[in-house]
């Protein structure tokens, strides 16, 4: 049922520690950044339609200097957000593959809805500078308004601001909207790769969207949203080089109060989630690590919520710094545990796709015997990889180099390494390698089965 298995390659056991690793990096980037974008555009969006309505400046500025912090710089969407999750998809393919879960083809959706949401809320950001500029425009313009030229350009600029007010609007809206959709999928196929249990009955995307883990496995991640969004905001307004500047006392009380609520509320909630959840795991995913990784994550949330509520208490930002790391770390904690409970999971799965890299290994080692009763990769060893590799030159050429040029010419290329003759200047020439004729032919089939399947 899988698509995707078509396109992945089996892989051996180092090769699916490595996937492992690449995993839980692509998430360490991945994670952090889904809950900056989802606080970024909840946060703004509600301010600036708030402020609108209301005519309130305050709303309006916190609406733009907190996307603008928030979702970092547009070069970010690249670095933290596209490529991981890609290297994180692709990741979750291999470790997936002959599993029969739909997880993969759903989460390919969700993949695409991030990336596309990025595109609108990257949009949706650049509209207030675009604004901001303007501003200052009907500011000069106004200025010689006497004359009717001015106001006609004060008109101008008035027209194209409401269309720039419009794209805002319309990109913030469907920006969030893609974004909260790509991270409810994102989050219920997560789930369920570590559900090994489902992989058999959830086979349309609606069993994922209307599942309680998926549900529960959500809440954890918008809590989490709620946490870095307020500590990062506290972060980047008072404490990152020393804060924004121009900001005056209602300004800053305001900002305190509502991030501080935001990280309170959801620093009470994550703990909840995460204990949720951890019930919701399927008895193969738990094992005494996870079990511990969680406490870990509690403990850490629970120190967490005692910085955010002194700081809300108090009105005191000045461990700001403290909490935004402490945020992370506890982000990294429990991506850990995650995987480890998703390696759990696979783990029969991971058996199974050895096995299969294993036959792949032999298949062409085989196919290349069973037809020539030969074992070229043996000769190879013996006598060709002191002076030949595939990829890189050391005595002789690259193979990858010099067997294409046969064109799959069994025939040419065995004459050549039964009796090597000067090809190319810039080598010493080849000395005979001693083979049958037999043997030689064998080298030359099994050279170009391997170098074409490259
Ligand atoms: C002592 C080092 C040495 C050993 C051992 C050796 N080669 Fe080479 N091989 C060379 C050098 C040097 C060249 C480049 C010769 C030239 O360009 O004239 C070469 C070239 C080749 C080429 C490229 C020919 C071309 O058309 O450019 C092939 C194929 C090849 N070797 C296969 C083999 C095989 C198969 C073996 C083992 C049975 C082997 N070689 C063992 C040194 C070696």
């Amino acid at each position: 049922m899988n698509i995707f298995d078509e396109l992945v390659i089996p892989a051996s056991p180092n090769h699916i520690m490595l996937l492992k690793y690449m995993l839980i990096i692509s998430l360490l980037l991945f994670i952090p950044y889904i809950c900056m974008m989802l606080g970024a555009t909840f946060i703004s969006t509600y301010y600036n339609k708030k402020g609108k309505k209301e005519g309130n400046k305050l709303y309006l500025r916190f609406a733009k200097d907190v996307v603008e912090k928030l979702t970092i710089t547009k070069s970010a969407e690249l670095a933290l957000g596209t490529i991981p999750v890609l290297s994180a998809f692709f990741a979750y393919a291999q470790l997936l593959y002959t599993s029969k879960t739909i997880s993969i083809s759903i989460m390919a959706l969700a993949v695409v809805l991030f990336i596309t949401a990025f595109v609108f809320i990257y949009r949706y950001r650049s509209t207030f500078k675009i604004e901001g500029i303007l501003n200052t425009l009907k500011g000069f313009a106004d200025k010689d308004s006497a004359d009717k030229q001015g106001e006609e350009n004060v008109q101008q600029i008035v027209e194209f601001e409401e269309s720039v007010i419009a794209t805002k609007t319309l990109s913030g809206t469907i920006g969030k909207y893609l974004l909260l959709t790509a991270s409810y999928i994102f989050a219920g196929t997560m789930a369920l790769a570590s559900s090994p249990d489902k992989w058999g009955s959830v086979n349309n995307i609606l069993q994922i969207i209307f599942s309680w883990q998926s549900i529960f496995s959500f809440s954890a991640l918008l809590s989490l949203a709620g946490m870095v969004s307020g500590s990062a905001i506290i972060f980047y307004f008072f404490s990152w080089n020393g804060g924004l500047k121009d900001m005056d006392d209602e300004y800053s009380a305001f900002v305190k109060n509502v991030a501080g609520r935001i990280a309170m509320l959801s620093g009470i909630l994550f703990p909840l989630m995460l204990l949720i959840s951890y019930v919701y795991l399927p008895a193969v995913s738990q094992s005494p690590s996870v079990f511990y990784y969680m406490v870990i994550v509690l403990v850490i949330s629970l120190v967490a919520g005692n910085y955010i509520y002194s700081m809300v208490k108090n009105s005191d930002t000045s461990s700001a710094t403290a909490l935004f790391v402490l945020i992370f770390v506890l982000m990294m904690f429990n991506i850990i545990k995650d995987q480890m409970a998703f390696g759990n999971a696979i783990h029969e799965n991971t058996i199974e796709i050895n096995k299969i890299a294993e036959e792949h290994e032999k298949e062409v080692k085989n196919k290349t015997m069973q037809t020539t009763g030969v074992d070229a990769e043996a000769i190879f060893k013996q006598k060709c990889s002191a002076c030949h590799k595939f990829d890189v030159k050391v005595v002789g050429p690259p193979y990858d180099q010099a067997v294409p040029k046969y064109n799959g010419d069994v025939q040419k290329l065995s004459e050549y390494i039964f009796n090597p003759q000067k090809i190319d200047a810039a080598y010493p020439p080849m000395p005979n390698q001693g083979l049958k004729k037999k043997e030689a032919n064998a080298m030359a089939k099994w050279l170009i089965d391997k170098v074409g399947k490259k």
